[in-house]
């Protein structure tokens, strides 16, 4: 959906990224990440829900064959705070002995999920296990989250569309926008 079809329009403060630059952003980082794996088989990790859209253009930026593989975690929190507490919903299909993992996200906020994947992930003995997320806030880096490939740096606002929800809605907004505080307040 477009922005035009979000309610009253006053749910969303500000565009941040339309969907062409989302689209060219991911292009970039699918030219660098071609270069780094070159002559290597590689599998992306995509973290439901929310990496479903980034999943979708980035796989299909990539001029080379991929794997794709999903899982789903829970951050314990509520509203628009996660906890640093996860737990498996979907665990991988893939065994990751011996494999190229890149891990694909929407956006790091505290890195507290990311913090946990990643060690969890590095555990399974693959031979490398790297991040890319569309989006990172500033809190992220003040986590040991050392992050491959990032889309853009964003600030401390709630945002939401491309993927990213608010009480699952505007995952399907084309766009990345700022919420308003009023809808969520
Ligand atoms: C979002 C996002 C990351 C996580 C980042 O997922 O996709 O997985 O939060 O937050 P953090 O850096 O503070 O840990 P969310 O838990 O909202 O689930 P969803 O992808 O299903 O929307």
């Amino acid at each position: 959906m477009d922005q035009m079809h979000v309610e009253g329009d006053l749910d969303l403060d500000q565009t941040l990224y339309s969907e062409a630059e989302i689209v060219t952003r991911l292009k970039e980082m699918a030219t660098q990440i071609e270069s780094d794996y070159e002559g290597k088989d590689l599998l992306l990790v995509g973290v439901l829900k929310g990496a479903v859209m980034v999943m979708a253009d980035l796989a299909r930026s990539l001029d080379r064959h991929v794997e794709m593989d999903w899982m789903a975690v829970s951050s314990y929190g509520s509203g628009t705070q996660s906890s640093g507490v996860v737990r498996i919903l979907k665990d991988l299909d893939t065994d990751l002995s011996g494999r190229h993992v890149l891990i694909v996200e929407d956006i790091i906020d505290t890195g507290l999920t990311l913090s946990w994947l990643i060690t969890n992930l590095r555990s399974r003995g693959p031979a490398s296990v790297e991040i890319a997320t569309l989006l990172r806030k500033p809190e992220a880096q003040r986590m040991d989250v050392d992050v491959k490939y990032v889309g853009f740096d964003i600030p401390n606002a709630f945002v939401v569309g491309y993927g990213l929800d608010y009480d699952e809605r505007y995952r399907n907004l084309r766009c990345i926008g700022t919420l308003s505080p009023h809808v969520y307040s």
